[in-house]
Formats: C-alpha cells, structure tokens, sequence
C-alpha cells in the first residue's frame, strides 16, 4: 500500500500562528503535527508516501522540513496542488504516484489515538473498495457526516449537513483502491466550490463499490482552532514516552509526566506533567504546569504558566500572573516593561488574541 498525506491549506483558523507557520508544522508536545502522521502511516508498514501541498510558501516550509523521508525510513514524494480544489480534486492529480496501488489517505492537520495500523491490517486482508473511519462528535454539521443503516452499512455520506441525520464524522483517514479514480472523475464540485471526497465515497456506496465504515471510539483531533492544538497537545503529552535527557537542578521539582530535552536546564522550579521542556530552553525560578510543551530555545524566568504551547525561541520573562491557555507562536517577547509610563505595550501581529486581567 501507498500512502498519502494532504498538507496545503492555509490554516486561516490558526492565524496568526499560520501567517509564518504551515499549518501541519505547528508542534503538538514538540513535534509536527505532519511528522506525527507520517510515523502514524510508517508504524503501519507503508513506506511509499505522497504529500500533495500547496504552491505557496507553506508548501516551501512542509518541502524544507520533511525532506526526502529518510529520517524515517520512509520515501516522501511531493505533488504540488495548484489550488486547494477539495480532498477529491488532491486525489486525482495524485493518480500518477498512486498508480494501481491501494492507498491510505490521511489529513496531514489529523492526530489519533492508537495510529491505523489495526485499520491498515483490516483494509489490507478484506476485498473492500474502501475503508472509512467514523468517530461520534457533538456538532456533526462542521464535519463530513456519515447514516449507517441497521446492519451498519453505510447508507448515505453528506458533507457538512445543515441539519445532520447522525453524530458519526468522516475522520480524515481514509482507505481506497483503484475505483477511487473513476469516483473522483464522476463526480462535480460543491456549493463551496470544491471536489468532496464525501461525495466521491457516494459515488462509490451508488455504483456497488463496497465501502466499509470503522467507528473509532478513542480520540480524534482535527487541529483547525488553537483550541484544538490544545487539546491535541493535552492528549498526546499524556500518551508519549517521556524522558529527562536535560539537566534539573537540586531546587527543583520534576512532578509526573515530564520530558526535558538534551540541553534543556531546569533551575529552582517546579514542572508539574504531563509537559515537555524542549532543547536547550531554561525554565528559571518558574513555574510550568500540566499540558504545557515549551519548544526549542526558549527562556522562562521568574514566571508561570500552564495548559499552552510555545514555540520556539521565546522569553518570557517576569510576568506577574500565570500565563494560560495560550499557544504563542516563535519568537516571542513576553516581559515587564522596565520603562515608564506604567502600561501595557504591545505589538502584536494581525489577528492576535490578548486576554488581559
Ligand atoms: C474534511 C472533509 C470532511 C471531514 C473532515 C475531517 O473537511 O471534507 O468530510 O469530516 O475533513 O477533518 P474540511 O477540513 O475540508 O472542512
């Protein structure tokens, strides 16, 4: 099997993180969501994988930082996507890469509990056409929304229902062999001017293709909103292995789940997990609370914070009140003013969010 990963988009629900930053690069407990797919759909045993990006400089970004594959033992192969034309659309200008093979297709911004392996291993022995992942969600109107009929076959796909028949959502993991690219032909663009995979799977249910549901009951995060990132990160810093590779001093607490990188100094603080300290970042007289992954270089003195992500080479520094909640992009400045007059100064870029006391 192939595999693919989709990762153009602009990640519009991220700014001002995604101004500078694709999407899929964003770290969840230190490390791309995009890298995550990818040891996902390794893990799986498939080693031949495509990633349709955009033309533009997250494409430039996702090339630069993913390489040729060999970090993972894997064979990356780019295929560009003049414009973000729909899920559907990405398929078919991938037919030449995917030739007859059968193939996973995976949402590069996707993070799921337990990977596919179990997914790739049900998909690869069965004679189904296809194989979609199914989870229930509270709001299925945002989503690609799947009815299951009373033996659990698919019965209808729509995507993003106005007034949706079921809570079960179309995960972006899915699986296909060759008749995919007759679906994605047969098939006209939508309302929102993009050709649906979710309709391209109808096509499929209407012509007699066997199309096989798997409801995944664990978590599935698709990481659209900094809310979301959030979430990933909580769940994925409770599930990794951690390891303290940095240097604690005697003055401080390591408490629970806690990863802290080669380079990284923890001096007269408390970190309480699950959270990551990245390389070479000092965490000084400072407080880091659960769910927090501080990345690469970055210095935290005389402050607290907890429940955030911060990218790299930030400083905060001297804040008076426990920073929450927050995903702070690359860097960053966060300190006390030493100059007069008394107030807050900011620059901050367009769309930035600040929660002041
Ligand atoms: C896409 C699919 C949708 C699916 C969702 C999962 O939506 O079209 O069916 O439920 O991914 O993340 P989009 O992200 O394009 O709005």
């Amino acid at each position: 099997m192939k595999g693919l990963i989709l990762s153009g988009g602009t990640g519009s629900r991220l700014y001002p993180i995604t101004y500078t930053n694709a999407k899929q690069l964003v770290p969840v407990a230190n490390k791309p969501v995009l890298f995550r797919v990818i040891e996902a759909i390794h893990d799986a045993g498939i080693n031949d994988i495509g990633i349709v990006v955009g033309v533009d400089d997250n494409a430039r970004q996702v090339r630069e930082a993913v390489g040729d594959g060999r970090r993972w033992g894997v064979k990356i192969t780019f295929i560009p996507q003049e414009a973000p034309l729909g899920l559907a659309h990405a398929v078919k200008i991938s037919q030449d890469f995917l030739g007859s093979d059968r193939f996973v297709m995976f949402l590069g911004d996707n993070v799921i509990q337990g990977g596919i392996s179990d997914l790739i291993r049900r998909f690869e022995t069965s004679d189904w056409d296809a194989q979609v992942v199914l989870t229930p969600v509270s709001e299925p109107q945002h989503y690609g929304v799947a009815e299951l009929d009373d033996n659990g076959c698919i019965q209808k796909l729509v995507e993003k229902p106005r007034q949706p028949r079921s809570n079960l959502a179309l995960v972006g993991i899915y699986m296909f062999s060759e008749p995919i690219f007759q679906a994605v032909n047969g098939i006209n663009p939508s309302w929102r001017g993009e050709l649906e995979i979710t309709d391209a799977i109808q096509w499929l249910i209407d012509h007699d293709y066997r199309v096989e549901p798997h409801v995944h009951r664990g978590w599935w995060i698709d990481t659209g909103k900094p809310i979301d990132m959030l979430e990933a990160n909580n769940r994925v810093l409770d599930e990794i292995d951690h390891h303290v590779l940095g240097y604690v001093d005697r003055d401080s607490q390591v408490n629970g789940k806690v990863t802290i990188e080669k380079g990284a100094e923890v001096i007269n603080s408390v970190i309480r997990g699950p959270a990551i300290i990245g390389e070479d970042t000092r965490i000084v007289n400072s407080y880091v609370g659960p769910f927090t992954s501080i990345y690469h270089g970055c210095v935290i003195e005389s402050s607290e914070i907890e429940h955030s992500i911060v990218l790299e080479n930030c400083h905060i520094v001297d804040i008076p009140v426990r920073l929450e909640d927050s995903v702070i992009g690359r860097n960053v400045i966060i300190t006390r003013s030493p100059i007069k007059p008394k107030a807050y100064k900011m620059i901050l870029g367009d769309n930035s969010q600040v929660g002041i006391l």
